[in-house]
């Protein structure tokens, strides 16, 4: 009768971590692919030696919106690493808009690497997947 008990333990531990996951919103996942894309154009943009801060200026423009989205999403958690990173990618968006209309290339590049550097941290603490359809859900 040992296994049945055991099995029985198993599968309520799996619902548990099944239930921790959570799928995201239409919202958020609308907000991650604009940041994905916002952060394919900065790259190339902060790599170059001759800076197009119009350029610049412009990918801060389309990440604002989704980064406010995500800020307010998860400033509403109790979640220490995505609260504080969404956060930090808002400010740095801000930061960043303003560096690109001063023409600050130092600055440009304290803000870009804040944004970039925001993704892999948030993803490990708080993605998941690719499931089988290639989704993702938040833990
Ligand atoms: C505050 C936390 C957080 C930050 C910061 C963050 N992500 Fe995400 N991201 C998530 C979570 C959680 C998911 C899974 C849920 C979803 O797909 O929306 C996700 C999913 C994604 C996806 C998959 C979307 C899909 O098609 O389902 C992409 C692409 C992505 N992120 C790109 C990025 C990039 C690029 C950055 C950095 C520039 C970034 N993310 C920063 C939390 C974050």
């Amino acid at each position: 009768m040992a296994w049945i008990t055991s099995v029985g333990a198993a599968v309520v531990v799996c619902a548990g971590l099944v239930q921790a996951a959570e799928k995201p919103t239409p919202e958020h996942i609308n907000a991650m692919k604009a940041f994905n894309a916002a952060n394919g154009k900065l790259r190339p943009l902060l790599a170059a030696e001759t800076k197009d801060y119009a350029a610049i200026g412009a990918v801060a423009a389309e990440w604002k919106a989704p980064a406010e989205l995500i800020a307010k999403f998860w400033g509403g958690r109790n979640a220490e690493v995505g609260t504080k990173m969404s956060a930090d990618v808002l400010k740095a968006v801000n930061d960043l808009a303003a560096a690109a209309k001063a023409n600050d290339a130092a600055a440009v590049a304290a803000a870009g690497a804040v944004v970039s550097a925001s993704c892999r941290t948030c993803h490990t603490a708080h993605r998941t997947g690719p499931l089988a359809d290639g989704t993702y859900e938040i833990k």
